[in-house]
C-alpha cells in the first residue's frame, strides 16, 4: 500500500517525501484555508513540484460546464495533477469527459459501495472512500474499503481505491489489510505509524551501553 500526505502544509510534504515514504498528496478545500494559502495556483504548483507522485486538487465550482472548465485550468498546473471530482451525478458527468480527455479524476467524497462503482465505470483513476467520517456517524468506514476492493477485484477494475478521513494508524494496518491501493494520512498519523517507544527504549539502552565501554577504553 502507497502512503499519501493528506495536507496542504508545505513543510509536513517536504518533511514526507525526505523520508521516502510519501508519493502523493490529497489536497482539499479545507485544507488549503487551515494553511491560510491565498493563491490555490501557486501553492498547488508549490506542491506538484516538491511531490514525485499524484497530487490531488479539488475543483470549487458547481455545475458541470464550471468544474470542466476549471478542472481543465487547474490539469494545465503541473503534469502529476489529479483533479478531485465529487461523487455526484454532475461529478460523474464530468469525470466521463475528462477521463476521455486523460485528465485523471480523484472521486471524492466517496461513501458507498455503488459510487465507488459508478466512479470506476465513469472513468476515475482513483477513489476515495471517506473512513473517518464515516465512522464519526457510526457506520463501519473500513468495511466499505473492503468491499470496493472486492468489487473491484471481481470485474477487473483499474480504478485504485484511496482509503481517505484517516483518523489513526490502526486505520491505514487494516487498509492494508483490505487490499487499499493508497492511504492518505494526515502528518501527525504519519509520524505515529513510525514511532514505537521500544525503538526508542532500545536505541536509548545500545548508546547508554556503548558509552560505557567507550567510557571504559
Ligand atoms: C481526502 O482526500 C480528504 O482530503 C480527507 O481525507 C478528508 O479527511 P477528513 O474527514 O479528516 O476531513
Amino acid at each position: 500500500m502507497r502512503i499519501f500526505l493528506d495536507t496542504a502544509n508545505i513543510e509536513q510534504i517536504k518533511q514526507g517525501v525526505r523520508l521516502g515514504v510519501v508519493s502523493g498528496v490529497t489536497t482539499n478545500p479545507t485544507l488549503i484555508v487551515k494553511e491560510g494559502h491565498r493563491d490555490y495556483k501557486a501553492v498547488v504548483k508549490e506542491i506538484c513540484a516538491i511531490v514525485p507522485g499524484p497530487v490531488s486538487v479539488e475543483v470549487v465550482v458547481e455545475g458541470v460546464t464550471a468544474m470542466l472548465e476549471q478542472a481543465k485550468e487547474i490539469a494545465s498546473w503541473a503534469t502529476n495533477v489529479v483533479i478531485k471530482i465529487p461523487a455526484t451525478a454532475e461529478g460523474l458527468e464530468v469525470t466521463s469527459v475528462l477521463a476521455k480527455e486523460q485528465i485523471k479524476v480523484n472521486m471524492t467524497l466517496c461513501f458507498s459501495v455503488n459510487q465507488a462503482l459508478l466512479a470506476s465505470l465513469a472513468g476515475a483513476s482513483y477513489v476515495s472512500p471517506f473512513v473517518g467520517r464515516l465512522d464519526d456517524i457510526g457506520n463501519d468506514g473500513m468495511s466499505l474499503v473492503e468491499d470496493i476492493v472486492d468489487i473491484y477485484k471481481n470485474y477487473n477494475l483499474t480504478t485504485k481505491v484511496i482509503a481517505a478521513s484517516i483518523r489513526h494508524p490502526q486505520h491505514c494496518i487494516i487498509a492494508a489489510k483490505a487490499g487499499a491501493h493508497i492511504a492518505t494520512v494526515p502528518y501527525q498519523v504519519l509520524t505515529q505509524m513510525i514511532k514505537h517507544p521500544l525503538t526508542d527504549i532500545g536505541i536509548e539502552r545500545f548508546f547508554c551501553d556503548w558509552r560505557r565501554v567507550s567510557d571504559d577504553t
